[in-house]
Parts: C-alpha cells; structure tokens; sequence
C-alpha cells in the first residue's frame, strides 16, 4: 500500500517514515522543504535501506500537488504540512491560515478528487485550550484555542469531521499529539528549530551544548509537584508509531476518530531539566523567571482510548527521550546539514 507523507521530512514526519517503511509501506513524500531539508531523505534511506519517492511541491500549489496525484494511486494521506509556531502565528495570523487551511484544503478537495479515502492528521493538544482539567480526554471535545495555530488545528478537525460526515472522506484520524521530543536513537533524524528554539527541551539541548548560557524558567509559582509547569513529553518514535497504528486502523474503520497521543505522565520543567543534566552528565545553569503569557499549569493526556483501540502505549520515558535529544544534538551541531 501506498501512502502519500506531507511534511514528510519535518520532525515527526521524518520518524514516521521510517516506521512506514519499517512496516513495508510504500511511500510519498510531498515536502517543500520550508523547514526541512533533502538531507533528510538520504538518512532515511541510509536508516531503513528503503527509499521513499519525493515531490518538492508546495501543498498550497494545487496544479503541482495534482500532478502529484496524477502520478500515482494512494491509499491513505497523513498529513503533517503545515506552520507549528505559536508566537509567529500571532505574529502573521494570514500566513498560518493560508498554509494550515487553505494548503490543507487543496489536499482534501485533490484526495476527494481522486478517490483516496483515508487521512491521519497531526493535530495538537492546543485544541484542548485551557477550557478543561487534566487529564485531558478526547470527549472533552474543542476547546476554546488561544492562538492562530491552536485555531487552525481545530478547523481542521472540523472540516475533516464535517467530510467524514457526508462521506467525502472515508476514514478521518485525528491525532492530538502532546509535547514530542527526543530524536531516533541512531542520532540521524532529530528536531533543528530555526533561530532560538521557543519550545523547552530544544531550548535545554542548546544550553546542554553550550550555545546558550542558561535556561529560563518561566515561573514557578503553579500549583505543580515543585510549581513549575507540567506538560506530558512523549518521544518522537513512540508519535511515529502511534501513525503507523492509527493508519492500520483507518482501513478498518469508516468516519472520524480523535486520539490523545501522549505518555499520561507529566513532567515538570525542572524534571525534564534534571533528565537532560543525567543525560549530558553535566549541571545546566537555569533561572526563574516571570509565567510566559499564555502557559497553563499541566497539561497531560488520559490515553486510555489510544491504548484500547489503536493498541498504543508509549515504551520511552524522559530519560531516553533527553538520552537520544541530546545524542542528536551532538551528532548534528550545525543540524542536519550533510
Ligand atoms: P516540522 O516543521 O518539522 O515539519 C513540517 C514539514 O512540513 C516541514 O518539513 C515543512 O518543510 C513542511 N511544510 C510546511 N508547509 C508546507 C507546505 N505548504 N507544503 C509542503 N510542505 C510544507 O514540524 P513537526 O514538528 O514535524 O510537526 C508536524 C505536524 O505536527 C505539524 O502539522 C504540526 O503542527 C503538528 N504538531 C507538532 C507538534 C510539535 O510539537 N512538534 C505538536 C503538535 C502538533
Ligand atoms: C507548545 C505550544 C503548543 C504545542 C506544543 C507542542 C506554546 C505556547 N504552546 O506547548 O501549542 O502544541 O508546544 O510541543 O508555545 N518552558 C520554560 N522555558 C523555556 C521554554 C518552555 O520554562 O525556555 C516551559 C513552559 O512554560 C512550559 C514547558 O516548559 O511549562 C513546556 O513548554 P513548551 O516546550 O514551549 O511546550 P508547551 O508550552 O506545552
């Protein structure tokens, strides 16, 4: 079976490619290269000693992504293309709108177009808002977003419930990831966030490998296990074969379905800090500082509904996500560039 992977050569899409292949899917890959590069694809191949075929096509592009369809039958998309920066998204709400919805929707209408029925899409905790107590459960439903990206996602999840519904779309699978971190063991694939990373552990590995003097820690006054804030961290190739579940189980189901992706473990900032120093083998220097706008106290998964019907449990804790992070960032000091 064929299956086409926008944003293929982004993080998680790169990890999830290779889980792909590892289960003998054939693969696509539609990837403009924004925010990632065809050096990618060679580590993939040299991972797997598979190889995917690869289209550099822009998804807001519909007459190339057509041609795209044109050329080959696929028999499920999972779509990661897409914008993921919060602060920017606030920043350029129009871009984030166009690229997330409009390139989104120019993959659906060419997926209808062509027949191909089934999808996994990347959602994100984000829909949850801060409408709701943790753990968080799929049946909480939308929450109210706080920024553009959040608001793209649950759009997305709207339209992509809405097709299912008047069954445009055979099967829709909604991933509501939590916090990925980590890196593929081999040290090949990992996260290279452009500029000063905004999100913690890219921000800890930077200081891990001295290009950043300390860490901020924005506020420790929530009402925590030690009162800085608690996120559910889940490593990047769990994610990646959490797709691969959730795609198996598009061929057997009709409609929508939403899956918290997480470890439904929480772990505060200073944890996952004192995870990266085991990891390092080094103390790494960090202040407190004021909350950052925006930030709630915990956010952590029930992943019991993944657990019984896609037959998920994550198998990495913190230590072997900061472990292969850290691996990573050694390997690639300038990213991955060769
Ligand atoms: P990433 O930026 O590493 O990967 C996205 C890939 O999509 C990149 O390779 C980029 O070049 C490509 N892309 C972007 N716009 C495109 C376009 N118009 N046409 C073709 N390719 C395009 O991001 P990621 O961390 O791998 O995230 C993948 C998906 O998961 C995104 O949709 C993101 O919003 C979602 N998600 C990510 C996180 C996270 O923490 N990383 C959390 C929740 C949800
Ligand atoms: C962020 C996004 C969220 C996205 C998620 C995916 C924001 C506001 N939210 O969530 O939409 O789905 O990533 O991974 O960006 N922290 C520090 N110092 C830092 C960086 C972070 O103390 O330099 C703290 C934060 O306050 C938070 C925790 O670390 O308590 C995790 O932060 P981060 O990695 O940015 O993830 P989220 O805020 O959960």
């Amino acid at each position: 079976m064929r299956i086409l992977v926008t944003g293929g050569l982004g993080y998680i899409g790169s990890h999830t490619v290779v889980e792909l292949l590892a289960n003998d899917y054939d693969v696509s890959i539609v990837d403009n290269l924004y925010n990632s590069n065809i050096h990618v694809l060679d580590r993939i191949e040299k991972l797997t000693s598979k190889s995917a075929t690869f289209y550099q096509v822009d998804i807001l592009d519909k007459e190339a992504l057509e041609k795209v369809f044109q050329k080959e039958h696929f028999d499920a998309v999972i779509h990661f293309a897409g914008y993921k920066a919060v602060g920017e998204s606030v920043a350029i709400p129009l871009t984030y709108y166009q690229n997330n919805i409009a390139g989104s929707l120019n993959l659906y209408e060419l997926m209808h177009k062509y027949g191909v029925e089934k999808i996994v899409f990347s959602s994100s905790a984000t829909v949850y808002g801060d409408d709701f107590a943790v753990p968080f459960k799929e049946e909480y439903g939308l929450g109210t977003t706080t920024n553009p990206y959040g608001t793209t996602k649950k759009f997305n999840e709207i339209i992509l419930s809405d097709l299912a519904k008047a069954k445009q779309i055979g099967s829709a699978i909604l991933l509501r990831y939590f916090n990925p971190i980590g890196a593929h063991e081999s040290g090949l694939l990992g996260e290279v966030p452009n500029g000063i990373p905004n999100n913690l552990v890219p921000y800890i590995a930077r200081v891990a490998s001295g290009k950043l003097d300390k860490l901020r820690v924005f506020g420790n006054d929530y009402d925590t296990i030690d009162g800085t804030g608690v996120r559910d961290y889940i490593h990047v190739v769990d994610l990646a074969k959490a797709h691969v579940l959730a795609l198996d189980y598009s061929f057997k189901h009709e409609g929508v379905e939403v899956f918290n992706i997480g470890t439904g473990k929480g772990y505060s900032v200073l944890e996952v800090l004192h995870a990266y120093e085991r990891a390092c083998q080094k103390k790494l220097p960090y202040e407190i500082v004021a909350r950052r706008p925006g930030d709630i106290a915990s956010c952590f998964a029930d992943c019991s509904k993944a657990q019984a019907l896609l037959g998920f449990k994550a198998q990495y804790d913190i230590d072997k996500m900061c472990e292969d992070s850290y691996r990573f960032t050694v390997m690639n000091p300038d990213g991955i560039d060769k």
